[in-house]
């Protein structure tokens, strides 16, 4: 078992310095880490217009599923409190700051013609139905929803809820509970795992008069991971029918990041606000092309070209090994918290700090 754990932990540390110097280019504060318009929405479900007694929600709208992500993180930021002052131990804020990422970066844009959907920085715009991004984050944003209205979690919702259902590629996604449950039952079941842990909590003690939670950290991100990787497995086999990207080179850094992100969850990789923000800032700014590759160009910072490399290096080395690397990596990490911890370590020196 320690074979396992020592060679890839060792190997990895001893080719990455540990714990150095300042890391390079993490010095961006602020509210431009929230997601576009975070603060021009409320996270209330009122928000959403209603039409014949039901709320009527397009998820092919940035600003609805922002909305979404808002509602959810603030049902649940009571579990979190002792994890982050201002609700920044919230563990959905990983799943939420990447949306935001996504849309900044121009990757919900209509892979074909790069103005359609494209951030304005002024105006919400719309998600294409083609973009494999928008697909992949449909149904995690999606699932994760439903989910947690199916178990109860949203307690306020009275009304029915319709999603609003485009014709195009309408056999490929689900838009309602029996749908979503009908044609993907165990992802469902397991992002409300999720949900039903927090909800079986209990008040430990009231700290200036607010309530806290005997959430366990790991427990709660283990969860939320599981969810997400289920439902990035829903979405991985539609990519060759109708998810499309705007190359080759962006459509592989995208499968070699969701890899990555597999990594980072066996090792219970912290989702909190802080720790995902610092993860997010080499997200690389802008689609990759097929002419970035393999030299990639200068208008990425250092930060970015250490992420894109290292999530290659990552794919490259899984490759080679025909997967055993990954399902290495999960055994090593299943050890105890101390191997997690390592492999955190791991992941912060491989993605942040650069490696050519
Ligand atoms: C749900 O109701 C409670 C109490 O009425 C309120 O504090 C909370 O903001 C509501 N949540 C949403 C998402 O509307
Ligand atoms: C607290 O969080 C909100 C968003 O939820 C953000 O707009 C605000 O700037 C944060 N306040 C501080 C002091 O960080
Ligand atoms: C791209 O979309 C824009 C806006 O919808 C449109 O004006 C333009 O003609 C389209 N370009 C192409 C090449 O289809
Ligand atoms: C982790 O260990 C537990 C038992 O300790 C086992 O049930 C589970 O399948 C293991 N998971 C992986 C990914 O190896």
């Amino acid at each position: 078992m320690w074979s396992a754990l020592v060679i890839p932990t060792f190997l990895f540390l001893s080719c990455f310095s540990v714990g150095s110097a300042q890391i390079p280019g993490s010095v961006t504060h602020g509210n431009d880490r929230y997601p576009p318009f975070w603060d021009q929405i409320n996270g209330d479900i009122a928000e959403f217009p209603v039409q014949d007694n039901k709320i009527i929600i397009d998820l092919w709208k940035y600003k609805d599923r922002l909305q979404i992500y808002k509602i959810l993180i603030r049902e649940s930021n009571k579990y979190f409190v002792q994890f982050g002052k201002n609700d920044t131990g919230n563990v959905l804020w990983g799943l939420t700051l990447l949306y935001g990422k996504l849309y900044k970066t121009g990757r919900f844009v209509k892979p074909s013609n790069s103005s359609v959907c494209a951030y304005e920085g002024e105006f919400p715009g719309c998600i294409s139905i083609d973009s494999g991004w928008g697909g992949f984050n449909f149904y995690v944003l999606t699932i994760y929803f439903l989910a947690a209205i199916e178990s109860g979690f949203l307690r306020n919702i009275s009304q029915e809820i319709v999603f609003l259902s485009p014709e195009e590629h309408r056999s490929y996604f689900c838009y309602s509970i029996e749908e979503c449950r009908a044609s993907f039952p165990q992802a469902m079941d397991t992002a409300k795992k999720f949900y039903q842990y927090l909800q079986s909590r209990k008040i430990l003690s009231i700290v200036g008069g607010t309530p806290v939670y005997n959430t366990d950290k790991d427990t709660a991100i283990l969860y939320m991971w599981d969810a997400h990787q289920a439902l990035i497995d829903i979405g991985k086999p539609m990519f060759n029918d109708i998810f499309q990207y705007s190359s080759a080179t962006e459509r592989d850094f995208t499968f070699n990041f969701l890899l990555a992100i597999e990594f980072c969850a066996a090792a219970i990789y912290r989702s909190f606000f802080e720790s995902s923000a610092e993860f997010l800032v080499g997200f690389p700014h802008r689609p990759l092309t097929d002419e970035d590759d393999p030299i990639l160009p200068s208008d990425f910072n250092i930060r970015e070209k250490a992420l894109m490399s290292s999530v290659k290096l990552i794919s490259n080395i899984n490759q080679m090994t025909g997967g055993s690397f990954l399902t290495v990596w999960k055994k090593a990490m299943n050890v105890s918290k101390i191997t997690q911890f390592l492999g955190r370590l791991v992941i912060k020196n491989l993605l942040l700090i650069p490696n050519t």
